[in-house]
This record gives C-alpha cells, sequence and structure tokens, in this order.
C-alpha cells in the first residue's frame, strides 16, 4: 500500500505533490519522492524515511517543473532505502506504483537476459524498464509502450507513467489498487485516493479496473488496456478532507476492517506455488529435518494469532508447537536450543518484549523466522528468516487487518512446514490453496453486512460485561473478541475456551450477560451448541457465529450471524471478522475514541 499523485498544468507541480503526498502518508511513509519534468527532463528527488526528509532534500535540491509525479512508500519488496525509493527512472521513463507485480522474478530475469541493468530491489524497476523497451523496441507513443507492457505484468497495481520524451502526458492504469483522476481548470491530476486532490479540487473520475486514463493538460481519456475509449461523467466529492482521508468510513478502524479481503490478497500475491502444489516464502527454505519443535512468541493480537498458529502448525506439519508470551518467554531461562525454530509474530516489528525474546532464543541457538508488517523494522532484521504480511499501514490502534494477514502469513508456514515433512499431502495443500485463494470475496461477504452486526451491537451496547467462547482454533479467536471489544470500548469482556466454561465462569451468567459463541462447521459443534445451550438455560443472551447454512443454530440462539464455509483449518480468519464488526459497532455506540483508544499506543516500544 502507497500513496501515489501526479500533476500537469501550469503551475508549478512540487508543492502541488508535496502536498498531496502529506495528506497519503498514512498509506505508507518509510520513503518518498518525486519526479519533475523540466525542459526536456524530469528530476527525480527521493529519499528513505518521512515525508519530510524528501521535503528537506527539495530545498536543496529544487525540481521545478510543471508536470511531475510523486509516491510515498510502504515497502514490500525491498527494503526502505533511497534507491528502493519511488519514482523508478530508467532511461526517459519515471514510475511510481501501488501494488504487488506477482511475476516480478520471472520478468527481471527475462530483462536482464535482455541487458537490462537494475538498479533496486523493487518490482516496479521492471515496469520503467519495460515501457522503456516498448518504446525502443518500436512504440509509437507512452501510451501504446504503457498497453503493451501492462500485457506483461500480473498483480494488483496502479501506476503512473511519465516519459521525458513526451512532455504533456502522464499515463496511469489500474488493476485492483485505488486509482483517481482529479479535473482542473487547464491542469488535471491523477492519485490513489481522492485525499491527495481534495485541495485542488472536487471533481473526479474513478478508475475503475482494468482501466488505463491518458491524462494531459486540457483533458483525461479513458480506454481500456485495448485502448478501446471509454467515457464516464465526473462526480463532485462532497466529503471533508478528514472524511476521504477514511476513504468514507468514520474511523480507520471500520475502513480498515473493510480493506481486510485487499490485504489478504495481497499478502497470497506471489505466495501461492499452483505448480507444485505448495507455497514460496518469498525464497526462504526451511530444513524441516533440523527443526524438532516450533515456539511461537508475540504479545497481544499477534499472540492470539500464535495461538491460531499451533493449530496450523501442528495440525499439517505435526511439529509440537508450543506459544508464549513474549514478555515471559524471555525472563523464565526458556528451554530452548538449535532444534527450535522459533516463530516472532509481530504487525509493528518494534515490540520491545518480541524483541528480547528474540535475543534470548538466538543466545541459546535457535533459528528465528519472524512474521512482520513492516518491511526492515527491528525484529525482522533480528530474526534469521524474514516473512512480510501485506496489510500496508494500520492506523487504527486496534489491530484488525494485520491480524488477518498474520494468520495467513502462519497458515503460509504451516503449509510449507507441512509440506516438506510429509505430513500434508499434495491433494490436500491443494485444497487448502484454493481455499485461501477464495478466502478474500469469503471476507467481502461478511465485511459487507455491517447493518446485522451493528444492530445487534446497539441492542447489547449498554451491557456491563461480555464472555466470548470457542473450542479449538475458535479458541484464540474468543480470546481476540474479547481483547478487541475491552480495548476500544472499555466494556469488560473474557475469552473461554467453551469446555472451561462449566468450571467457573458459568456462574456469571444471567439474563444480562450477552455471551457470543463461535460455533462454525467441524468436528466439535455439537460439544459447542451443548455449552451454548447451557449458556441458554441460564437466560444468558447468545450471539452465535455459525456456518451458512446451519439450520439448527437459530433454535439454540438469540442472534445468528453467519459466515461462509471454508476448510476448517483458515475458519478462524473468516469467524474473527464479526467480532472485530461488534466491537467497532458497540464502540462507536458508546462513542468512545475507536482509532486512539485511552492508555493504548500502536507501537509498544517499553517493557
Ligand atoms: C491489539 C493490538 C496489540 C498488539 C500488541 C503487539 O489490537 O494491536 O495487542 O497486537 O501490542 O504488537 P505487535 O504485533 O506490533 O508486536
Amino acid at each position: 500500500m502507497c500513496g501515489i499523485i501526479g500533476y500537469i498544468g501550469s503551475r508549478q507541480a512540487t508543492p502541488i505533490l508535496i502536498g498531496g503526498l502529506s495528506k497519503l502518508e498514512y498509506r505508507g511513509y518509510d520513503s518518498a519522492g518525486v519526479s519533475v519534468w523540466n525542459e526536456g527532463a524530469s528530476r527525480v528527488v527521493r529519499c528513505r524515511g518521512k515525508l519530510s526528509g524528501l521535503v528537506e532534500k527539495l530545498t536543496k535540491e529544487p525540481a521545478p517543473g510543471t508536470m511531475g509525479i510523486g509516491h510515498t512508500r510502504w515497502a514490500t519488496h525491498g527494503r526502505p532505502s533511497d534507491e528502493n525509493s519511488h519514482p523508478h527512472k530508467v532511461g526517459p521513463i519515471s514510475v511510481i506504483h501501488n501494488g504487488i507485480i506477482e511475476n516480478h522474478l520471472a520478468l527481471r530475469q527475462e530483462l536482464s537476459a535482455a541487458g537490462a541493468k537494475f538498479s533496486s530491489e523493487t518490482d516496479t524497476e521492471i515496469f520503467a524498464h519495460l515501457v522503456a523497451h516498448a518504446l525502443t523496441a518500436g512504440a509509437p507513443d507512452l501510451t501504446t509502450a504503457v498497453r503493451r507492457s501492462l500485457l506483461k505484468v500480473r498483480g494488483s497495481y496502479a501506476f503512473v507513467v511519465m516519459s521525458d520524451k513526451e512532455p504533456g502526458t502522464l499515463v496511469a492504469a489500474k488493476n485492483s489498487s485505488p486509482l483517481v483522476v482529479g479535473l482542473g481548470d487547464g491542469e488535471n491530476y491523477v492519485a490513489s485516493d481522492v485525499t491527495a486532490i481534495l485541495s485542488e479540487t472536487r471533481r473526479v473520475i474513478f478508475v475503475e479496473e482494468g482501466e488505463m486514463v491518458v491524462v494531459k493538460r486540457d483533458g483525461v481519456t479513458l480506454m481500456d488496456f485495448e485502448g478501446k475509449v471509454r467515457t464516464r461523467e465526473p462526480k463532485t466529492i462532497t466529503w471533508s478532507a478528514v472524511q476521504a482521508e477514511k476513504g468514507g468510513f468514520k474511523h480507520y478502524m471500520l475502513k480498515e476492517i473493510h480493506e481486510q479481503p485487499r490485504a489478504v490478497a495481497d499478502t497470497l500475491v506471489g505466495r501461492i506455488d499452483l505448480e507444485h502444489d505448495d507455497v514460496s516464502l518469498d525464497g526462504i527454505e526451511l530444513d524441516v529435518s533440523k527443526i524438532k519443535r516450533v515456539i511461537f512468541i508475540a504479545c497481544g493480537t499477534s499472540y492470539h494469532a500464535s495461538m491460531v498458529g499451533e493449530f496450523l502448525v501442528e495440525g499439517l506439519a505435526r511439529i509440537p508447537v508450543d506459544v508464549d508470551f513474549a514478555s515471559e518467554f524471555r525472563y523464565r531461562d526458556p528451554i530452548v536450543g538449535p532444534g527450535d525454530l522459533v516463530v516472532a509474530v509481530s504487525q509493528s516489528g518494534e515490540t520491545l518484549d518480541t524483541m528480547e525474546a528474540i535475543r534470548e532464543a538466538k543466545k541459546k541457538g535457535a533459528q528465528v523466522f519472524a512474521i512482520s508488517n513492516v518491511v526492515e523494522a527491528s525484529i525482522p532484521r533480528l530474526a534469521d528468516h524474514a516473512f512480510y504480511t501485506h496489510a500496508g499501514p494500520e492506523i487504527g490502534v486496534a489491530s484488525t487487518k494485520a491480524f488477518t494477514t498474520q494468520l495467513i502469513g502462519i497458515a503460509l508456514l504451516a503449509i510449507h512446514l507441512g509440506r516438506r515433512t510429509g505430513s500434508l499431502s499434495k491433494e490436500r495443500a491443494r485444497e487448502l490453496l484454493a481455499e485461501l485463494i477464495a478466502l478474500p470475496n469469503k471476507m467481502r461477504d461478511i465485511v459487507e453486512s455491517g447493518a446485522q452486526i451493528q444492530a445487534i451491537a446497539r441492542r447489547y451496547g449498554n451491557a456491563t460485561g461480555f464472555l466470548f467462547l470457542g473450542r479449538g482454533s475458535q479458541f484464540p479467536i474468543a480470546l481476540e473478541g474479547a481483547l478487541k471489544l475491552k480495548e476500544i470500548s472499555y466494556i469488560h469482556a473474557e475469552g473461554y475456551a467453551a469446555g472451561e466454561m462449566k468450571h467457573g465462569p458459568i456462574a456469571l451468567i444471567d439474563e444480562h450477560l450477552p455471551v457470543v459463541v463461535l460455533v462454525p462447521r467441524g468436528p466439535s459443534y455439537e460439544k459447542t451448541v451443548s455449552n451454548l445451550a447451557e449458556v441458554r438455560a441460564r437466560q444468558g443472551k447468545v450471539i452465535a457465529i455459525a456456518t451458512r447454512g446451519d439450520n439448527e443454530i437459530g433454535g439454540h440462539s438469540d442472534d445468528v450471524i453467519v459466515i461462509p464455509d471454508t476448510a476448517l483449518e483458515l475458519q478462524p480468519i473468516l469467524t474473527v471478522l464479526p467480532l472485530q464488526m461488534l466491537s467497532y459497532y458497540v464502540a462507536d455506540f458508546k462513542g468512545t475514541d475507536i482509532d486512539q483508544p485511552r492508555n493504548l499506543a500502536k507501537s509498544v516500544t517499553v517493557e
């Protein structure tokens, strides 16, 4: 997830690009850059770090000119560095990109064999080479060169391309990543979202999937990838700048809940190897003969993802798993050594407890595999292997899309291990890969059914406590549901293994206690239904999260929220969504500060 902007007109481009990028920093902030055309050539200025670093650099190396493109990056391929910052320039071509080029390795090899020299580790630079190559191979203009290049790339993208040789034209294209054109008077804009251009214009055209747009000073032309021109009426944006930043959602948390299908799809890009019924961990190859045990270490929500990891790794790879809080692990002189694979899970990649636990594990000879959402953060740098989720920056303090993409990362790791221990057959792996690919659409199905969950939240929003119950891999989801609710609504909530309820918490149940029961289809379905009946017998209010098509559950519950069916191993990735939404709507009903709940910070760098 990155922020992109382009401008063409008669005013100086740089201040407009920087103004736009300052509104886009929430989309990525590990580096920024601009390319601005002036008198026959474009000048690229880019810089690792926050936008303020680029602004400072531009005061020393100004980039005058009336056409330009700008980018703020959230690294996916290649660490944050000056060289990996966008725009990427190859010959006369400057390119900015938001998204992931899935076939980047094959294209890089092909282009290298044809003599291309690369100056970055990014997938984006490949596109600049493709366009430059298409022009030398005879494409009559930039638009044709971009179109021919698009035919070669697979993945998710919004590109904006500029050529030194064709001043007066910006060419942009979209597949899965957002792109909007802003219409001015004798000037036009293109951006990843309206926030970037709202201070300049409110007349916009949203570019749709599989469309290109040629942006000139005096007009814009929309077309499909075959060059067939399309027409679309501009829309006038009535959102305030703050609303626009949140994509029209009331809070970042709600926006991020809705972004999960996209975040999961991006995390899967390039990692599914259907040809070999296997996964690719970005070139990491773990030697399972040396792994006697897997130990997950993490904190908070990442700890809950790790608990699901226990089921995934033990179930698919049949390797014994321990899960520990990082803050406990490091202080109990853990028995850990060379036979252990320590999996450190952290969305921020900066949590101090997790970092110190890794140091402890490494000191004792274990190898460490980190799962992080931030490229080159301290934790992945400290680990022996770093695997990145591609959720994009998460602004809401309560973790949502970082959690579901962690579950994807852990599922991929479990499949990788399972295929290598031999306990996961090709056939089962194939089924699981197909289910993973189908997940984003199923997730969309859930996040788009907010009205029912909002109504339930209003009904129970005044409760003083909630109980969440689940069995097996739904138990960590019960814990996660309780954590989400307490951190943003300040209502006390507990997560319990459903079978444990009768050993104590059953005493809490009365007509005032809403009990959320995770009861998707599966081997513990009947047992969980019995627990649910026990709650109802004591007048507890039951909200069941069940599989679509379950006709029985309605008879045992006050409310049923249905989720689509999926493989048993992947159910937690779906069942957590209604819980995130329930917490969100309860907190919204109570009017708490959802994106910045009291006492909490996004990155916990103290012990
Ligand atoms: C809760 C939440 C926290 C974090 C925890 C660990 O919504 O976000 O519980 O999960 O502070 O943070 P990371 O994953 O950055 O190590």
